[in-house]
């Protein structure tokens, strides 16, 4: 089979390295790159020579951002190829739009590699949907404010201080706005109510960063027993749901408060499996490139994620109870 790689920077190359080094059947036959970094024969600028070609049965979209990502991937849905993306901006922007083109020209959208990373996270939600309704999930989704807020906390320095540290060592981005104030969770927040609860989420879901953390408060919560992660959470009842992102104070010995920078750990409960904790990493080419590879692979056993999002749920940000949230002046 084969597939194109749009753009090629870490995750690209992840995915590209995966492929040729472990997996057999599979080819990339085009990548799509900048005009000036064509350094491969299979490197064009052109996307039409690869939303042209029959031949590509999926591309990968590794481009990150909302445009032209947004466009290059309804593009190929419309012409019937599947797509793979890592890219949880464009698709916590757009996902209603692209589930509706995939579902009309029967392409798939495959996603796993937009939440954690490496964690077989939406794998695991569409299976437990086979037979439950998840009632709730909750997750800490970044490991660059882990890696931020257990350095306040461990090395009882300022946020300002370990964000530096954070930038300095290739952890946050240089604009690390929507790492700390929490637009990659609610990202990642929408793309999991979409699949765990088969509705396009509220866009405009409440959302608290990590940004006016003092270390006071830190300490203060931690001589209470409780540390502080930044989740991102669901829960859906009678007909309605709600999501919000927030610093919560978790007790110290969770599970929560012991995942270690960089890891991401991502809770859900259902109705007959109950309680279920997935851990891994949540970034890095090797574990978002396998996240990415092992889409290519269902697709080409034939296990098709399909989403539909006709219920309809009411939005009702009620329901989540923030009597135990840790909350930012
Ligand atoms: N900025 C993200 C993080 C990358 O820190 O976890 C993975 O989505």
């Amino acid at each position: 089979m084969k597939i194109a790689v749009l753009g090629y920077g870490t995750v690209g190359k992840g995915v590209d390295r995966i492929i040729s080094e472990r997996v057999s059947g599979v080819e990339v036959s085009r990548i799509l790159e900048l005009p000036d970094r064509l350094t491969d024969p299979r490197m064009t600028s052109d996307y039409a020579q690869i939303v042209e070609d029959d031949d590509i049965k999926v591309v990968v979209e590794c481009m990150g951002g909302l445009e032209p990502a947004h466009t290059f991937i309804l593009d190929a849905l419309a012409k019937g190829k599947s797509v793979v993306t890592s890219n949880k901006a464009v698709v916590a922007a757009y996902f209603d739009e692209f589930v509706r083109q995939a579902n009309a020209t029967d392409a798939s959208l495959l996603i796993e590699a937009s939440v954690g990373g490496g964690i077989p996270w939406i794998a695991s939600i569409e299976k437990v949907r086979r037979i439950d309704e998840v009632t709730s999930f909750s997750g800490i989704m970044n490991g660059t404010t882990n890696f931020i807020v257990d350095g306040m906390v461990k090395e009882g320095a300022d946020f300002d201080q370990v964000l530096a540290e954070a930038q300095a060592l290739g952890y946050a981005e240089r604009d690390p706005s929507a790492d700390i104030d929490g637009v990659d969770v609610r990202n990642k927040t929408i793309i999991t109510v979409g699949v765990a609860f088969d509705t396009a989420c509220e866009k405009d879901i409440p959302t608290t960063g990590i940004r006016t953390l003092a270390k006071g408060d830190l300490d203060a919560l931690r001589a209470m027993g409780r540390g502080v992660k930044l989740l991102g959470r669901g829960v859906q009842r009678d007909g309605g749901y709600a999501a919000a992102v927030e610093p919560v104070a978790v007790p110290i010995e969770s599970l929560e408060a012991n995942v270690p920078s960089n890891f991401n750990l991502i809770s859900l409960d259902a109705t007959t499996v109950g309680p279920l904790k997935f851990y891994g990493q949540g970034a890095g080419m090797l574990p978002t490139g396998n996240a990415m590879v092992q889409d290519v692979l269902d697709f080409a056993a034939g296990l098709r994620p399909h989403y539909d999002f006709s219920r309809g749920l009411e939005w009702r940000p009620e329901l989540l109870t923030s009597d135990y949230v840790f909350r930012t002046k």
